[in-house]
C-alpha cells in the first residue's frame, strides 16, 4: 500500500467540537449492551407504552423492547408536527427530469394518512403483507410510511427486478396487494413499468394501486388495478396509527443467500427503529440544520433505514433523486449537492469508483463548501477511491463513515464515529459501541493481522427476527457455522493490530455487484432455465467500477453449440428472470466443470481461473481434474481473441 493510503486522519478540530459524540465513553457505556440500548430507546423513540424487558434472548431467537408499544409512522411523521416542526421538509424530490417535489413533514404526514384510508378502503389489515414495486418516486416513502401507520408490512421491491422476482417475492410473502407505477425515466428514457408489473401478477388473486410517474399509456384492468391519484382524491385526511407491539413485523426485505431463491429477512418494528434511529444520530452526526442526502435506492435496506426510517425518526431534510449519477452530464450529483446545499452525502464505492474515472473537473465546477460528512456503504472502499473522495469531493474538511452492515443487521453495525474515530482509508474501523465483533476461522479466533470471518457476537436491536417462514435456513445461515449466539456474516475480515476491522468482501456463494448482493445460486437457476443449458456455474470476477460482476460457466445440452447468438440470449434470459444487475458479465462455453468426488461443482477453482490467477491449488482431488486444464486453455485463447 502507498504510504499516503497508511496515513491515519484524525477527526478535524471543528468537527469534533460541534459533534453529537465527541469523545470515547460511549464504548465503555456499550459494554452493558442492555442498558445501553434500552437508554437509546427512550431517548430516540415515542412510546404509548414502555417495555418490560429490554432484551429476552433465546438464540437464534431474540426480542428487543418486549411489551413495548409503538408506531413508526407516529415517529416519523406526527412526533415532529407535535413540536413544532411541522413546516420544516423531511423531503426534497427531485425527478432526472429536473422536476422538484417537496414535502414537510406536515405535507408528508397529510399523504401517509390518506393513503393509509386508501389501503384500508381497499380492504388491508393489520398483519397482511404488502408489496410496493416503484422506482425513487415520493409515493415510495409515502406507502411505506402507510403500511406501518396502519400495521400492515410492507416488502419493497426494488424496480430494477424482473417480473418472475416480483411473483416470486409476493407469493413467498403471500402479498394480496402490490403498489406500482406507469413508468419512469432512467438516462433520459421512460420505462415501462406496468407492463412489467402485469407480467409478474398475471394469474395472481392480487390488486394493485398504480402511481401516475412516466405518463405512458398503460392497461388498466377492471377491478383489479386501480390509480393512485383518484384513491387519494376521495380519501380522509386523518388515519389515527395503529399501537403496534415492539415486535411485530414492521416490513420484509429479500436478499440473497447461498440458495436460488432470496429470502424475507424480517425486521420488526421497535428495535429497528431504535438501531436506525441511534445510527443515525451518531453515525451522522446529524443536526437540525443539515441537508442529507443518501443516494441508495429505498428498494435496498441502505434505503429503508438512511432515507426512510432514520432520518423521518430524526425529523431530517433529505433528498431524494431518481435518476442515474451522470445523467444527462457527468456532474449531476455535483449539481445537486451546491443546489440544495447538501452537507451530508452518503453512497457507495462503486459510484465513487465512476465518478472518479469520470474525473476531478466534474467535481470542481460546483461549490461543494456545504458539505461537512461523507459515507460509503456497500462494498470495500479501496483507499484509493477513499483518497479521492476525502481530496476531491471533500476538499480534506469531511470525516468519512465506511459503514459495515448489512440487510440482516438493519443498522450500521461496524462504522467510525465521526468526531470520535480516527480514520484509516479503506478500513470501517471499530464496531458500534454495544456491539462486539470478531474475526474467526474453524480453529477459534484469528491473532491480529491475519484472515478470517467476520462474526457479532452480542444481539443488536435492529438485528433480523428469522427469515419468514424459514426456520431451518435461517439457522442454517447465520447460527451453525460459529454456532448459536455468533452471528456469521459471511463476510472476510482482518483486524489490524490497531484493532482496526478491514472487511474483505463475501466468502461464500454470493457476490457484491456495484453494491447489491446477488447469490451465485440465483443465476445459476435463471441460467439453467434456459433449454439449451444442461449446467452452470457462476462465479464473480473483479471488476474496476462494480467491484465483482457475475461470470459464467455453461455446459449445453445435446443438439446446441457455442455461438455468440446464443450466448447473447442466455445474458438477456438471465437479465429477464432477474433483472440487469444479474447479467453476467462474460459466459464461457465448456464440456463440463471441475467437480468434487461427490459431484459439487468447484466454485473455487472456477473463480481462480476466471480471474486470470496462475496458482490455482491442488486439483488431483477431483473427480475430473483433467477439465481445469482443458477450461485454462480455453480461457486463454478466448481471452486472447
Ligand atoms: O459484503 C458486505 C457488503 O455488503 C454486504 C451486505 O449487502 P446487503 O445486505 O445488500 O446490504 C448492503 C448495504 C448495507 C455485506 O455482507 N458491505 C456492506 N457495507 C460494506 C460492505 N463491505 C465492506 N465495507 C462496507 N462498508
Amino acid at each position: 500500500m502507498a504510504e499516503e493510503q497508511q496515513q491515519v486522519f484524525e477527526p478535524p478540530e471543528s468537527f469534533v467540537k460541534n459533534a453529537w459524540i465527541k469523545d470515547e465513553s460511549v464504548y465503555k457505556e456499550g459494554e452493558d449492551y442492555r442498558s445501553f440500548w434500552a437508554k437509546r430507546a427512550e431517548e430516540m423513540i415515542d412510546w404509548y407504552e414502555k417495555w418490560d424487558e429490554t432484551l429476552v434472548e433465546d438464540p437464534p431467537y431474540y426480542k428487543w423492547f418486549v411489551g413495548g408499544k409503538l408506531n413508526a409512522s407516529y415517529n416519523c411523521l406526527d412526533r415532529w408536527i407535535e413540536k413544532g416542526k411541522g413546516d420544516k421538509l423531511a423531503y426534497i424530490w427531485e425527478g432526472e427530469d429536473g422536476q422538484v417535489r417537496k414535502f414537510t413533514y406536515k405535507e408528508l404526514h397529510k399523504e401517509v394518512n390518506k393513503f393509509a384510508n386508501v389501503l384500508k378502503n381497499l380492504g388491508v389489515k393489520k398483519g397482511d403483507v404488502v408489496s410496493i414495486y416503484l422506482p425513487m418516486v415520493p409515493e415510495l416513502p409515502i406507502a411505506m410510511l402507510a403500511c406501518a401507520r396502519i400495521g400492515a408490512p410492507h416488502s419493497v421491491v426494488f424496480a430494477g427486478f424482473s417480473a418472475d422476482s416480483l411473483r416470486d417475492r409476493m407469493t413467498d410473502a403471500g402479498a394480496k396487494y402490490v403498489i406500482t407505477c406507469d413508468g419512469y425515466f432512467r438516462r433520459g428514457k421512460l420505462i415501462d413499468h406496468k407492463t412489467k408489473t402485469d407480467e409478474g401478477i398475471e394469474g395472481m388473486d392480487v390488486k394493485s394501486i398504480v402511481v401516475r410517474r412516466g405518463g405512458n399509456d398503460v392497461n388498466m384492468k377492471e377491478g383489479r388495478d386501480y390509480w393512485w391519484h383518484e384513491l387519494m382524491e376521495k380519501a380522509d385526511e386523518t388515519c389515527e396509527p395503529e399501537v403496534m407491539d415492539a415486535e411485530d413485523l414492521l416490513f420484509l426485505m429479500y436478499t440473497s443467500g447461498t440458495t436460488g431463491k432470496p429470502k424475507g429477512v424480517m425486521h420488526t418494528t421497535g428495535g429497528y427503529l431504535v438501531g436506525a434511529a441511534t445510527t443515525m444520530k451518531w453515525v451522522f452526526d446529524v443536526k437540525d440544520d443539515d441537508v442529507y442526502w443518501c443516494t441508495a435506492d429505498v428498494g435496498w435496506i441502505t434505503g429503508h433505514s438512511y432515507i426512510v426510517y432514520g432520518p423521518l425518526a430524526l425529523g431530517v431534510t433529505s433528498i431524494m433523486y431518481e435518476g442515474t449519477p451522470d445523467y444527462p452530464k457527468p456532474d449531476r450529483w455535483w449539481e445537486i449537492i451546491e443546489k440544495y446545499k447538501v452537507s451530508i452525502l452518503y453512497t457507495a464505492p462503486t459510484a465513487i469508483r465512476m465518478c472518479m474515472k469520470k474525473g476531478d473537473e466534474w467535481v470542481n465546477m460546483h461549490d461543494l463548501s456545504s458539505l461537512r460528512l461523507l459515507g460509503s456503504v456497500g462494498e470495500p472502499i479501496n483507499p484509493e477511491a477513499w483518497l479521492w473522495y476525502y481530496r476531491v469531493v471533500g476538499k480534506e474538511r469531511c470525516p468519512i463513515v465506511d459503514t459495515w452492515w448489512m440487510t440482516e443487521t438493519g443498522m450500521h453495525i461496524i462504522t467510525p464515529l465521526p468526531g470520535v474515530t480516527k480514520l484509516k482509508p479503506g478500513s470501517a474501523t471499530f464496531p458500534f459501541p454495544g456491539i462486539k465483533a470478531e474475526v474467526r476461522d474453524e480453529n477459534g479466533v484469528v491473532p491480529p493481522g491475519q484472515k478470517g470471518e467476520l462474526v457479532i457476537t452480542t444481539p443488536w436491536p435492529a438485528m433480523l427476527r428469522g427469515l419468514y417462514h424459514a426456520h431451518d435456513k435461517y439457522v442454517e445461515e447465520y447460527w451453525s457455522k460459529y454456532g448459536l449466539g455468533k452471528f456469521y456474516t459471511g463476510d472476510g475480515a482482518i483486524i489490524d493490530e490497531d484493532g482496526y476491522f478491514w472487511l474483505l468482501g463475501r466468502v461464500g456463494d454470493v457476490l457484491n455487484v456495484a453494491g447489491h448482493r446477488l447469490g451465485t445460486a440465483e443465476v445459476e437457476s435463471a441460467l439453467v432455465d434456459h433449454p439449451s443449458v444442461a449446467e452452470a456455474a457462476v462465479v464473480g470476477v473483479p471488476h474496476e467500477i462494480k467491484g465483482q460482476v457475475p461470470f459464467a460457466y455453461v455446459v449445453l445440452r445435446q443438439g446446441y453449440s457455442p455461438s455468440d447468438e446464443l450466448k447473447k440470449e442466455l445474458i438477456g434470459h438471465v437479465s429477464k428472470l432477474i433483472g440487469p444487475t444479474a447479467r453476467p458479465s462474460d459466459i464461457l462455453f465448456v464440456d463440463d466443470l471441475p467437480k468434487t468426488r461427490s459431484g459439487k461443482i468447484m466454485r473455487r477453482i472456477l473463480k481462480k481461473l476466471a480471474s486470470g490467477e496462475e496458482q490455482i491449488g491442488d486439483t488431483t482431488t477431483l473427480q475430473n481434474p483433467e477439465i481445469v486444464d482443458e477450461i485454462h486453455r480455453e480461457l486463454k485463447d478466448y481471452l486472447n481473441k
